[in-house]
């Protein structure tokens, strides 16, 4: 039988992290760049979620390795398929790297990072130079993110849209 959905551990890690990265996103564009009350908060959700996001992203990598994946329905050409698989590797990329980046900063800043009240180890003494280049990665990184995941989420309404082919189902 062939098989036409993502198994349910990849759907579930799907819509988790997509619901995840996307609130970080948001939420890192507006502590970093506006001013409100509860910054500091922001601040420390913020750090808890993305190290949360960067442990899902590894054990989904994993999982996907470890998974059949189902193929494309008819109708997609050579280019398209390799398309989307460079659209997919960039996301996960991206992600793993605005991970390890917002660790390292903050790390070398002198801060520490914890998920809620649970400390992480420090691995590096302050180095205000290299944790200056770590968050130009983090910024840089996000703003692609952004275009990145927007051209993903266009391709899927283009599909349904253009071609009538909605591939939707096979995430859901
Ligand atoms: C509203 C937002 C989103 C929609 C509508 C959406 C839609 C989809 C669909 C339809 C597929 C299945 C493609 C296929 O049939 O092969 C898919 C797969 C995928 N999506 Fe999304 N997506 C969204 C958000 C995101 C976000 C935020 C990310 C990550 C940054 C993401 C990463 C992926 C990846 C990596 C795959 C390939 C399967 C996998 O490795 O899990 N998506 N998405
Ligand atoms: C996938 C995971 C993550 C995403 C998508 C993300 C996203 C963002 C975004 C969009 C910004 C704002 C960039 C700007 O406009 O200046 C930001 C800032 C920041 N992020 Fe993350 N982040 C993630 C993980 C982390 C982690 C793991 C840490 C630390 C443990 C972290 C620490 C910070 C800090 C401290 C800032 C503020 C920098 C400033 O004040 O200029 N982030 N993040």
């Amino acid at each position: 039988m062939v098989q036409k959905k993502y198994n349910i551990l990849m759907r579930g890690f799907h819509w988790v992290s997509a619901i995840l990265i996307i609130a970080l996103l948001g939420v890192g564009v507006y502590m970093a760049n506006f001013n409100s009350a509860y910054k500091y908060d922001l601040y420390a959700l913020h750090k808890s979620f993305g190290m949360i996001i960067l442990f899902l992203t590894l054990l989904r990598i994993i999982t996907k390795l470890l998974s059949k994946i189902p193929t494309l329905p008819s109708g997609f050409n050579l280019i398209e398929i390799k398309l989307s698989k460079t659209v997919y590797f960039l996301m996960y990329l991206l992600t793993i790297t605005m991970g390890v980046s917002g660790y390292l900063m903050s790390d070398l800043k002198g801060y520490s990072v914890k998920v809620f009240n649970f400390k992480i180890f420090s691995i590096f003494s302050i180095n205000s130079d290299i944790a200056n280049l770590f968050h130009s990665i983090h910024i840089y990184s996000a703003y692609i993110l952004i275009g990145v995941i927007s051209l993903h989420i266009l391709a899927t309404i283009k599909h349904i849209v253009v071609e009538k082919i909605n591939l939707l189902p096979r995430i859901i």
